[in-house]
């Protein structure tokens, strides 16, 4: 397989046919170094896109603000309720108003609502919502509250640390698909697709969650720049 080809298939989502080498060689020759290059150019730095991965949602229907609940269901999501939020900036640090930011996510079993994902043990949870569509506000601004996802099996001796997919767009500036990560998880370091970042980029999408709201819910902030 040519070095064009392995990486735009990795860049639709790190399938099981992947080995441990290709898949670090497609991010090291392609995405991880086309960061690297924007990042040196940009006021701010640009924030690193990553793999949409096999899991956008298929079907959607509630894509409201707040993934905990389902309109219509019996309760709240399973698992420790977080809030995200964060501003859209361009690389010259101005806020983006009005982007649309898109969210999706396992449950906390580590299981995606879509028929892709098969159970494997990890069960669907009927009140988690797993997809939000956001617009950012006047202040390049959007929250949304969710739960920690759980990690899940990504190859037989690979498994993916708690992540969020986001998809963001803006009028006059490239999109940016990437992934937000939670600080600190032991799963981070040996992440096929995270590791080979530099210390730098991952820093920019590893969130810590110490905010504590009055309510007792931890709080994380997700800044994306994007590369306009
Ligand atoms: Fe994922």
């Amino acid at each position: 397989m040519d070095r064009k080809r392995k990486v735009r298939e990795l860049a639709r989502g790190a399938s099981p046919r992947f080995s441990r080498r290709k898949v670090l060689t497609g991010l090291t020759a392609g995405a991880a170094l086309v960061a690297s290059a924007r990042v040196a150019r940009a006021a701010c730095a640009i924030t690193p896109g990553q793999a949409e991965g096999p899991f956008y949602p298929a079907a959607i229907e509630d894509f409201d603000w707040d993934l905990t609940r389902v309109t219509g269901g019996s309760g709240r999501a399973e698992g420790e309720v977080i809030e995200v939020t964060g501003q859209i900036q361009d690389a010259k640090c101005r806020p983006l108003s009005g982007c649309e930011v898109e969210v999706w996510q396992a449950n906390i079993h580590g299981r995606y609502s879509h028929p892709r994902d098969m159970p494997r043990g990890r069960p669907l949870d009927p009140n988690f919502q797993g997809y939000a569509r956001l617009t950012t506000d006047k202040g390049g601004n959007y929250r949304f509250l969710t739960i920690i996802p759980g990690s899940y099996p990504a190859m037989a001796d690979w498994i993916r640390p708690p992540h969020i997919h986001f998809k963001v767009r803006a009028p006059f500036n490239p999109p940016v698909t990437t992934q937000m990560y939670f600080a600190g998880h032991a799963l981070n370091d040996k992440d096929l697709i995270l590791a080979p970042f530099s210390q730098a980029q991952r820093a920019s999408l590893e969130v810590a969650f110490d905010k504590i709201r009055a309510d007792g819910i931890r709080a994380g902030t997700f800044n994306l720049t994007l590369a306009g």
